[in-house]
């Protein structure tokens, strides 16, 4: 698809200029394709190179991307392709949709946790001090590409990272999608093409299902948070550092939500268990105790931390729960009493183990 991308774009926006913006690990890898493909069809406007990680959702980098984009001369009609994993897509589609009042841009996700999750639904964003995604903007991209074969080069770590969300979709609303995953995963982990081509396709339809219901997140999109209250909270907690990656703190929530939703008396025993266990089998933690550090997370510091996350309203914290595998729903009125006590208790129960 890399190599195809400008016809790809041509077909579907029209033969606009181009300017990319990537990555330092990823330009090694698959830049030149790209860069090279739009160069002989006279499209390239430039390239904008960004160190890699976290910490380049920012409003500085924000600032010198969109005025790189005006020195290589893009203008209204033009295109931006952001060709990277989440950090590149979020910051780039923010920039599409503040320069010249918004230009179009292109997906191109090479992360798996892109290829499943960020690249498609039109969140933009960037960090600040205040917290993580707290400034951006809705724009759709015109077109996502997403090329199975650039997930190759992906460090070993970034696989089950990205696998917890596509996981996460069987687990909202799909039932036959998640034990389609149990099935397949020995093909999954291989990286098979067929398997992982129908992983990141069903991921796409059901996030796409969801975001068209529910655009700007009032009701259904929420759902889309399954695991991400708790997961939040760790990874806060972390730091947001490579201590505990954004899939692996959802995997715990994940697992934190399931469990939370049994004491509730909404969901079996065995359906907890089995999520554990392939999240377990695909690599990813499933405990707080997981999470490396001594002293480990409590319960009151977590609790605290949900409470000043951006899904809370009216002091109620908003938690996606569970009746069954594949059917999940939103619950706005779990109190932070309550979910400290059962952050205390799993703390204390997994300790025992
Ligand atoms: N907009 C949304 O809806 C949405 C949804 C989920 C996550 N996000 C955001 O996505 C970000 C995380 O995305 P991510 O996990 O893709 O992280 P990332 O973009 O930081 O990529 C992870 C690492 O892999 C490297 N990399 C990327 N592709 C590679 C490849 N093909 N080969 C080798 N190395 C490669 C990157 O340089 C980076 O070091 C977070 O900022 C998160 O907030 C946004
Ligand atoms: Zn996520």
């Amino acid at each position: 698809v890399l190599a195809q991308a400008p016809e790809l774009i041509a077909d579907r926006l029209g033969a606009a200029r181009c300017a990319i913006v990537t990555d330092e690990n990823v330009a090694k890898s698959h830049l030149g394709p790209l860069e090279r493909a739009l160069a002989v069809l006279g499209r390239h406007l430039g390239t904008e190179v960004l160190a890699p990680g976290e910490q380049t959702k920012s409003f500085p980098v924000l600032a010198r991307l969109c005025e790189r984009l005006l020195v290589m001369g893009l203008e209204r009609g033009g295109v931006v392709i952001a060709l990277g994993g989440g950090v590149i897509g979020d910051l780039t589609g923010l920039a599409a949709s503040l320069v010249r009042r918004g230009v179009r841009f292109v997906q191109v996700p090479t992360t798996l946790l892109a290829q499943v999750d960020s690249s498609v639904g039109g969140k933009t964003g960037i960090n600040t001090p205040q917290g993580k995604n707290l400034i951006g903007t809705f724009h759709q991209p015109s077109l996502v590409l997403a090329d199975i074969g650039a997930l190759a080069t992906l460090p070993p770590r970034q696989f089950p990272n990205g696998y917890v969300e596509a996981a996460k979709y069987g687990l909202l609303g799909d039932a036959a999608f998640f034990g389609w995953l149990e099935r397949n995963w020995p093909a999954v982990k291989a990286r098979k093409v067929e398997a992982l081509a129908h992983v990141v396709a069903t991921s796409v339809q059901g996030k796409a299902d969801i975001v068209a219901r529910d655009e700007t997140e009032t009701g259904d999109r929420m759902l889309l948070n399954l695991g991400h209250t708790f997961g939040h909270a760790l990874e806060a907690w972390a730091g947001y550092s490579d201590r505990l990656l954004h899939g692996e703190a959802v995997a715990i929530g994940i697992c934190l939500a399931f469990e939370l939703s049994r004491e509730l008396g909404l969901v079996d025993k065995a359906s907890v268990a089995r999520v554990t266990r392939h999240l377990a089998d695909a690599g990813l933690p499933t405990r707080i105790a997981e999470v490396p550090g001594t002293p480990g997370p409590d319960a009151s510091t977590l609790t605290a931390i949900m409470g000043q996350d951006k899904k809370v309203r009216d002091g109620k914290l908003t938690f996606i729960l569970v009746r069954r595998i594949g059917a999940a729903f939103v619950s706005r009125d779990v109190s932070a009493v309550a979910v400290q006590d059962f952050l205390a208790r799993r703390i204390e129960a997994e300790r025992d183990v």
